[in-house]
């Protein structure tokens, strides 16, 4: 068994491979990577246990899926999936007939949360609960070397027990989690394999050879008795399923039961849950046990069949109090599920003299702290707890939150802290991803590596965490205290109390412009400044946006930064050494990106040591005076909602501070300056064609053309030209630089036989906010006299799709946006889930935008599966609204007869009949005196 590091998707993939002949998939995150990596071992013909090399085939959806593994199965093919959220409810229906059938398979799900108020993509178990009475066996894992251990057992015992398999972990939280295991090899999986289990399979696949009939149509008269025969394979699984956990213990050395019970043996507080979150509970539960010595925990690994007995046997016999602690949520229920099976549990045993609480924690993929386990221990060691509680959030709606500590940390002997702030496709996360790989791989120490991203593709803030010890490193939650932190985007500073997170005498180190002192001072913000010497920062800069431009590798700083990582951490790996690997490995990455790609890193990576300073500040940083903090707007909607969301404070929202519904306003991109662009297109005034192509393919609406009267007052540095073709009007192109994604596609697009843009260094142009804000006051499109369905023409109305977080030069969003321009102000959008419903539709800011009279896009979206359906939904439901209207929307025309006038609101009525002078709408009686429409009194 050999030690290696690897996520827990990986884990789960390795087992599942080695068992499987056919692999049927569809990807749906966190989930994709397992798909991914098997079809990638089997186009490399990796043979499985069996000498065979698996076959992988993508469906259309995952209910295909899970119709073709039902058929594969019946057939006698070894088969699996992989899936999660409403992909694994696609799968329900089938599900029920591969139990009804005992048809072995096992399904690895990274268990994420379901689309309801909002799509979310993150760890917690409201999908797999929603299985729980498929006749499915459930077995969960907590970490990834529990993922390649249980994943193993689940093969093993869906042989053994002809009873399918949901083998389930933590999405991202463990599906993502790079951490240093035991891998087992496949000789050794091999020879755990009962090779009669697998003949019994075989045998009774469908045949012509011996012809059988599956899947009959059953009255009442012997459904029911039929339903009931499968009863002892699902009584004995408990049983059988431990005795595979023994034989994989005695494999692996590390032991696994039904429910393992971890803490005092003469505890009276029990906790009891499944997934990651047990390990947090559990290092938790260990501390306080050094004090008080009364707490345990029980982990649920076999949740289904649920083992009464087995269950029993965990707890132990001083337990006075349980709490059952539930990722999941089911609402109008009388508690979560595992709740509701414990209390079943004691009653059915007629145990009286055990409390039950229940309660919720880290639904989408919220972390779970040790200081929420404390806040959970606490309350269940109160003589009155909390009932049915949440924890981890703050609930001043229905008052069901306990309060945390948060000042409660656990002591972390002999571990190095790592945090990593970078941006969204800059390769920070490639380039953590590799070296906590070499740092597992290359060294005797344990690794442990953890990514935050939202859903975006790029741009995004992403933060890795990244730990280092001599022993297992076993804490699935995020870093508050880093030993050290690198900062990639020197943006970051003015947004994100990043320093907080940093231990006194860490080491912080910044990818910034600046290396002196006074232009350091000026730079940076004041708290980051006492900060820094306030606790005493070892603080170092570098200027690796300018290698990586150098190098030409614009834009891809993780690297450098990485490089420097290793340069200041000496301790970790030497740095030459560490260089060594680095470039062995990124050789072998960007191979099929191409040798220059390939060069221009190592170029990148010889230059960094060379480039690193370490800035000796002065004891008065510690005293400095605090700035107003930048402000971009007074909308309370910012203040109070995106604001803390955009500066990661999200977790700090109330739930008052939220829709019940979860929708938002539109319209609040704007909110959002960005401002990060090295380049910026410039205007060349004399050079313009004044064709609008350059704002026509503009994916953010940062480029724009406007038109003013030939005698407007406009500021100073608003240059504009004579407008061609429009008489005595004036034209100009106007850049929103606060909000330019520096792509170029615009000065690359555009046509004048002299660039009329030319893509220049930010920092060399002036600011733009007051032209473009006097801009936005112009009725270009009132002013044009030309057709809004030209190319020029459309570009002088207003977009209502602007600033959204699509990637730098994307070629969907200038559609949208011309839509937006075309139609706009009557726009209703059923959006499918992908790139655009992550750009269009990422809380808290909404790109889609209102005109002039507040008129706009209007924008939802149902499941990734269902658009058409969805948007079919909503035409049945306008179309039907039209008829109702017909009949409630009566004009009384100056001639004494009313008209039907159809569906279309005041301003359509006013439009169709301006001799009009009574209208009665939706029952309310109007009247209009030239004009002006005033209702009837
Ligand atoms: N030299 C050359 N190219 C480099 C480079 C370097 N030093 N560093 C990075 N790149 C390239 C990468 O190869 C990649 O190119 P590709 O787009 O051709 O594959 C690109 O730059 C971005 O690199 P990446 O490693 O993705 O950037 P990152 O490390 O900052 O990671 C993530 C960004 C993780 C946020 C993003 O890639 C991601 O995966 N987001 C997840 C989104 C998601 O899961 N959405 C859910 C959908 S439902
Ligand atoms: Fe728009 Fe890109 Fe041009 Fe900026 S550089 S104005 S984002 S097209
Ligand atoms: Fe002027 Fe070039 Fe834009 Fe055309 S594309 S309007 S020529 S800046």
């Amino acid at each position: 068994m050999k030690k290696q590091t690897m996520d827990g998707n990986t884990a789960a993939a390795h087992v599942s491979y080695a068992f499987s002949e056919l692999a049927v998939i569809y990807p749906i995150t966190p989930s994709s990577p397992m798909s991914e990596t098997v079809d990638i071992w089997s186009q490399n013909q990796k043979p499985n246990v069996f000498g065979q090399i698996p076959k992988i085939t993508q469906m259309q959806s995952e209910s295909g899926v899970a119709g073709a593994v039902h058929g594969a199965l019946v057939c006698g093919g070894l088969t699996t999936t992989y899936t999660c959220s409403q992909g694994l409810l696609l799968m329900l229906p089938n599900m029920y007939k591969i139990a009804g059938e005992l048809l072995p398979t096992v399904f690895h799900v990274s268990a994420r949360a379901l689309s309801a108020h909002a799509l979310n993509i993150f760890g917690d178990h409201q999908d797999v609960m929603a299985c729980r009475q498929t006749g499915f066996a459930m077995l969960c894992s907590s970490s990834v070397q529990e993922t390649m251990d249980l994943a193993l057992v689940a093969h093993l015992a869906t042989l053994d027990t002809s009873v399918p398999f949901l083998h389930f972990f933590d999405g991202f939280r463990t599906s993502h989690e790079f951490n240093k295991i035991d891998v087992i090899d496949y000789a050794e999986m091999k020879s755990l394999i009962d090779e009669n289990s697998v003949q019994a399979f075989k045998k009774r696949a469908l045949s012509p050879d011996c012809p059988t009939q599956r899947g009959t149509a059953q009255n009442g008269d012997i459904y029911f008795q039929n339903r009931e025969r499968a009863n002892p394979y699902y009584a004995q699984t408990p049983q059988k399923t431990q005795q595979i956990m023994d034989k994989v213990s005695a494999l692996t050395g590390r032991t696994y039961r039904l429910f393992d019970y971890v803490g005092s043996e003469t505890a009276e507080h029990v906790v009891i849950m499944m997934g990651s979150g047990c390990l947090t509970m559990q290092e938790t539960i260990e501390h306080e046990n050094e004090s008080s010595g009364k707490f345990g925990l029980v982990k649920v690994r076999l949740y289904r069949p649920f083992s009464i007995e087995h269950f029993l046997a965990a707890l132990p016999k001083s337990v006075k109090s349980v709490c059952v602690l539930e990722r999941t949520k089911e609402q109008g229920a009388l508690g979560e599920p595992l709740y509701l099976d414990v209390c079943a549990a004691l009653h059915e045993k007629g145990i009286t003299n055990v409390s039950v609480i229940g309660g919720r924690y880290g639904l989408g993929g919220k972390d779970f702290t040790p200081a929420q386990a404390h806040a959970v221990l606490q309350n269940l060691a109160d003589s009155s707890p909390k009932n049915h509680f949440t924890v981890g959030i703050t609930d001043d709606v229905c008052m069901t939150s306990l309060s945390v500590d948060k000042l409660y940390h656990l002591p972390k002997k002999d571990c190095v802290s790592c945090l990593f702030y970078g941006l969204g496709s800059d390769g920070t996360v490639g380039s953590n991803k590799n070296a906590v790989s070499i740092i597992g791989d290359k060294t005797h120490l344990y690794a442990q590596a953890y990514f935050c991203y939202d859903s975006k593709k790029s741009g995004g803030v992403t933060i890795s965490h990244l730990r280092f010890g001599k022993r297992p490193i076993h804490s699935p939650y995020l870093i508050e205290q880093a030993d050290f932190l690198s900062c990639h985007d020197p943006s970051y500073l003015q947004r994100y109390e990043l320093l907080s997170k940093l231990k006194r005498g860490g080491t912080f180190l910044l990818n910034c412009p600046y290396e002196s002192l006074h232009d350091l001072q000026r730079f940076l913000p004041e708290r980051i400044q006492r900060a820094i010497a306030k606790k005493q920062i070892k603080f170092y800069v570098i200027d690796g946006t300018k290698i990586a431009k150098d190098c030409g590798l614009s834009g891809r700083t993780g690297m450098i930064m990485q490089a420097a990582f290793f340069a200041l951490n000496p301790d970790v790996l030497p740095y030459e050494q560490a260089m060594a690997y680095l470039k062995e490995d990124l050789t072998k990455k960007f191979a099929q990106k191409g040798q220059d790609v390939v060069e221009k890193n190592i170029a990148a990576i010889d230059q960094t040591l060379p480039a690193l300073r370490q800035i000796h500040y002065p004891n008065v940083w510690e005293n400095c005076p605090d700035s107003a903090l930048l402000t971009p707007t007074d909308n309370e909607y910012y203040t109070k909602f995106m604001q803390p969301v955009l500066h990661l404070q999200g977790d700090e929202l109330p739930t008052s501070a939220f829709t019940a519904d979860g929708s938002v306003p539109t319209a609040t991109a704007k909110c959002e300056l960005r401002g990060r662009a090295a380049q910026n297109p410039q205007w060349i005034p004399e050079n313009c064609i004044q064709c609008n192509q350059c704002s026509f393919v503009c994916p953010h609406a940062t480029i724009r053309p406007y038109l003013c009267e030939e005698t407007q007052q406009t500021p100073d540095g608003f240059d504009t030209i004579p407008a061609l073709g429009i008489k005595d009007k004036r034209f100009r192109i106007q850049v929103a630089t606060e909000y330019c994604m520096g792509c170029g596609v615009c000065a690359n697009v555009c046509p004048a036989p002299k660039k009329a843009l030319v893509m220049t260094d930010a920092e060399q142009l002036p600011s733009q906010p007051q032209n473009w804000k006097f801009a936005q006051t112009l009725s270009s499109a009132t002013l044009s006299p030309l057709k809004r369905n030209t190319v020029k023409g459309s570009q002088f109305y207003p977009p209502l799709f602007e600033f959204s977080y699509a990637c730098a030069g994307c070629g969907e969003t200038p559609y949208i946006k011309v839509l937006t321009q075309l139609f706009g102000e009557k726009m209703l959008i059923a959006n499918a889930t992908g790139c655009s419903s992550i750009y269009g539709g990422s809380a808290p800011s909404c790109p889609y935008a209102v005109n002039q009279n507040e008129k706009g896009p209007a924008w939802a979206s149902s499941l990734f599966e269902d658009n058409a359906e969805f948007g079919y939904g909503m035409r049945l439901a306008l179309e039907c609204q039209a008829k109702q209207k017909d009949k409630s929307i009566w004009i009384i025309g100056g001639d004494g007869w009313a008209y039907d006038i159809g569906y279309g609101g005041l301003d359509h009525v006013l439009a169709l009949n301006a001799n009009v002078n009574i209208l009665v709408l939706d029952s309310e009686v109007y009247s209009n005196t030239g004009g002006q429409v005033s209702k009837a009194t």
